[in-house]
């Protein structure tokens, strides 16, 4: 079984993790933790473009598991040299390793990747694709704090064009009957989304998501000048204060502060989850790779 994106799983699927993902995150604060369940097996991280999170998150919760965990050093492989991307999933294949978390520019890449692999393969994001772990830890830090995702009214607001977060994002909370609102710059916004101004999306929102501006993927300049962004599609404290009462914020990470974000806004004691999407990331993927790779285990 692989983790590709959030059609590859089933709903008992998605439900095994977000509730193991819960027991994991209580478990994590614990002083000690000895779990040694992925004893012998060896994990890899193959990641082609940068990350903090999804990367760190996947070393830590292969680790706390008691797996072995070898991150390819991409920038000093022999990718540099011209190896292929399918010769370097063949020659990583080969090495037999028992999970391999990919991350690429290119959609679609751990899928092609997947099928020349012989063990499962977690897709750590792909271009504008999907990001399908993400969303699961989104999910969770949602439901672990309102107690269900169910009826919650959800507002995904900026970059919606280039964010695979937001992509597995409204295929995952809407399958667990949320009601999702979008909002972006319309030169942001993908054809396939129907999206209105954050204004709109925002009244009323239990959570709102906000997503990095993507520059690195724009082809062409914004051309906002500094402040413009978050003046006019950004989450302030006078657009937030029109959320429930009780509204969280949310953001996958990195962030732009004073860009799509306040930065008060994304430090709030109360309001914020950002950093609890952080902690329960590590969860979320101890689930992941514990689902994975339940027939692998050594049996005695
Ligand atoms: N949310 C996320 O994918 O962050 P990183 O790019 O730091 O992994």
């Amino acid at each position: 079984m692989d983790l590709l994106s959030i059609t590859s799983l089933s709903d008992d699927q998605i439900a095994t993790i977000l509730d193991e993902g819960e027991r994991w995150f209580a478990y994590n604060r614990q002083p000690r933790r000895n779990d040694h369940r992925l004893d012998g097996l060896t994990i890899v991280n193959a990641f082609f473009e940068n990350s903090t999170r999804t990367l760190l998150s996947f070393e830590i919760a292969a680790n706390r598991l008691g797996a072995q965990v070898v991150t390819m050093q991409v920038e000093h492989s022999s990718i540099k040299k011209g190896e292929t991307l399918a010769d370097t999933a063949r020659t990583l294949n080969a090495m037999r390793p028992d999970v391999l978390v990919i991350r690429h520019g290119t959609s679609g890449a751990p899928a092609d990747v997947a099928r020349i692999m012989d063990c499962p393969v977690i897709n750590g994001g792909d271009g504008i694709g999907e990001h399908p772990t993400q969303a699961l830890l989104d999910a969770a830090t949602l439901r672990q704090h309102f107690g269900r995702i169910e009826g919650l009214k959800i507002a995904i607001c900026g970059d919606l064009k280039h964010s695979r977060v937001a992509r597995s994002n409204a295929l995952l909370l809407t399958r667990l009957g949320a009601e999702l609102r979008f909002a972006g710059p319309p030169s942001l916004l993908p054809d396939d989304i129907a999206g209105g101004t954050i204004e709109e999306a925002v009244v009323g929102a239990d959570a709102v998501m906000m997503l990095r501006v993507q520059r690195e993927r724009l082809s062409e300049e914004l051309g906002d000048g500094p402040g413009e962004y978050l003046a006019h599609y950004g989450l302030t404290k006078e657009r937030f204060a029109h959320a429930a009462p009780y509204a969280v914020v949310m953001h996958p990470g990195p962030i732009n502060r004073g860009v799509e974000i306040d930065g008060a806004l994304a430090d709030h004691d109360e309001r914020s989850l950002i950093v609890r999407q952080v902690e329960m990331g590590v969860a979320v993927r101890m689930a992941c790779l514990d689902l994975l790779t339940a027939d692998r285990r050594v049996r005695p």
